[in-house]
C-alpha cells in the first residue's frame, strides 16, 4: 500500500522490511522545496524506529531523483520573505539530511534519473548509492549562477579527488551512472531496468545482519575520516562498548555459531540472527 505524506510530496512503501521512500513531485522533476523538505522529515520521523524496517531505499518517482532545489520555491519565494524564511528553509533542508545521515536503519540512494546541486545532500546522506547508467549527475549551480551550497560543495570533495571536484564544480557539466560509479559518486551503475533487483539484493543483505552492529559501523565510518588515528582508536573503543550494551549477545552467539556450532564463517556470510539466545 502506498502512502502519502501530509503535503503529498513524498511517497512511501514498506515492503518486506525495506522502507522504499519516493520524491514525490515527478512533474517538478521532485525538486526539493520547503514543503516537499517538511514532508520528508516527517516521512523519516514515522520510519525511523519502527520494528518493521530494516533498510531505508530513497528513490524518485517519474524520470528524476531530485532536480536540486526548487529555484521558485525554495529559491526565490522564500528569499522574497526576508532573511528569516531564507534560514528556516536551510534549516529544514539541511534538517532532514543530516537526519538521514544518522539514520539508525542502513540507507541506500536509488538514483533512477536527474540527480543535481541539492540532491547531493540526500545522496552523499545515504549510506550506499546505487544508480542507473541513464541517470545524470551535475552541480549545475555554476550554471544558474551560484556556488554549490549545502553542502554540495564539501559532499564532491568529499567523495571526488580534487581535479574531478574542481572540474564537476565550475563546469556544470552533467555525467551519467557509469562515470558516477567510476568516480566513487556511487556504488554501482546499473540498466534502470535492473536497477531496483539490485538495491532489493543489496538490501536484503543488509537485513541479515546485526541491526546494533550496523548502527555503530554506519556511523564509525563517517566519524572517523575527520579524526586523527589516535581519536578513531578511541572512539571506536567506546562506539564497541556502546553497542554491546545495547547487544551484548548478538556478538557471543557470532562466535558460538562459528567456533562451537561450526554452522557459519564469518568471512563468508553472516551468522544466523535468528538462532539468538534460542
Ligand atoms: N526548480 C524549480 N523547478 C524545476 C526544477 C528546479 N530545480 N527542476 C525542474 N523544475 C520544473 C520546471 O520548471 C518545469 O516546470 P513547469 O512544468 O511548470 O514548466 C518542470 O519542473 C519540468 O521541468 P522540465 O525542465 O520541463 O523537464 P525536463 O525533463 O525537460 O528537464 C531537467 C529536466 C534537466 C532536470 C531540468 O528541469 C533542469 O535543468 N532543472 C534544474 C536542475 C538544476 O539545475 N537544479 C538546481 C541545482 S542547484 C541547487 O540545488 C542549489
Amino acid at each position: 500500500m502506498t502512502n502519502l505524506s501530509s503535503n503529498g510530496t513524498v511517497s512511501y512503501d514498506v515492503v518486506d522490511r525495506i522502507a522504499w521512500v519516493r520524491f514525490n513531485r515527478p512533474d517538478k522533476r521532485n525538486c526539493m522545496s520547503p514543503t516537499l523538505n517538511q514532508d520528508m522529515m516527517e516521512v523519516l520521523h514515522e520510519l525511523e524506529f519502527r520494528d518493521d524496517v530494516g533498510v531505508l531505499v530513497l528513490t524518485g518517482e517519474g524520470t528524476a531523483f531530485s532536480a536540486g532545489m526548487d529555484l521558485k520555491e525554495y529559491f526565490r519565494e522564500t528569499e522574497a520573505k526576508g532573511l528569516g524564511a531564507t534560514r528556516q528553509a536551510q534549516r529544514e533542508s539541511y534538517g532532514w539530511w543530516r537526519r538521514l545521515r544518522w539514520y539508525q536503519k542502513p540507507t541506500i540512494a536509488m538514483v533512477n534519473g536527474w540527480c543535481f546541486g541539492g540532491a547531493y545532500g540526500p545522496l552523499f546522506a545515504c549510506d550506499l548509492a546505487f544508480a542507473a547508467d541513464e541517470a545524470q549527475f551535475g552541480l549545475s549551480e555554476i550554471n544558474w549562477g551560484i556556488l554549490p551550497g549545502g553542502g554540495a560543495t564539501k559532499i564532491a570533495v568529499e567523495l571526488l579527488p580534487f581535479r574531478k571536484a574542481m572540474y564537476h564544480a565550475i563546469m556544470g557539466e552533467n555525467v551519467d551512472g557509469k562515470t558516477a560509479a567510476e568516480w566513487g559518486l556511487v556504488n554501482e551503475s546499473l540498466p534502470l531496468d535492473k536497477l531496483k533487483d539490485r538495491v532489493t539484493e543489496v538490501a536484503n543483505v543488509l537485513l541479515k545482519k546485526n541491526p546494533v552492529a550496523l548502527k555503530a559501523t554506519k556511523d564509525a565510518i563517517r566519524r572517523v575520516s575527520v579524526l586523527s588515528y589516535d581519536d578513531a582508536e578511541e572512539y571506536l573503543v567506546r562506539m564497541q562498548e556502546a553497542a554491546n550494551s545495547y547487544d551484548n549477545d548478538g556478538r557471543k552467539e557470532g562466535i558460538k555459531q562459528f567456533i562451537d556450532d561450526k554452522t557459519y564463517k564469518p568471512g563468508l556470510g553472516a551468522y544466523d540472527k535468528s538462532k539468538q539466545g534460542a
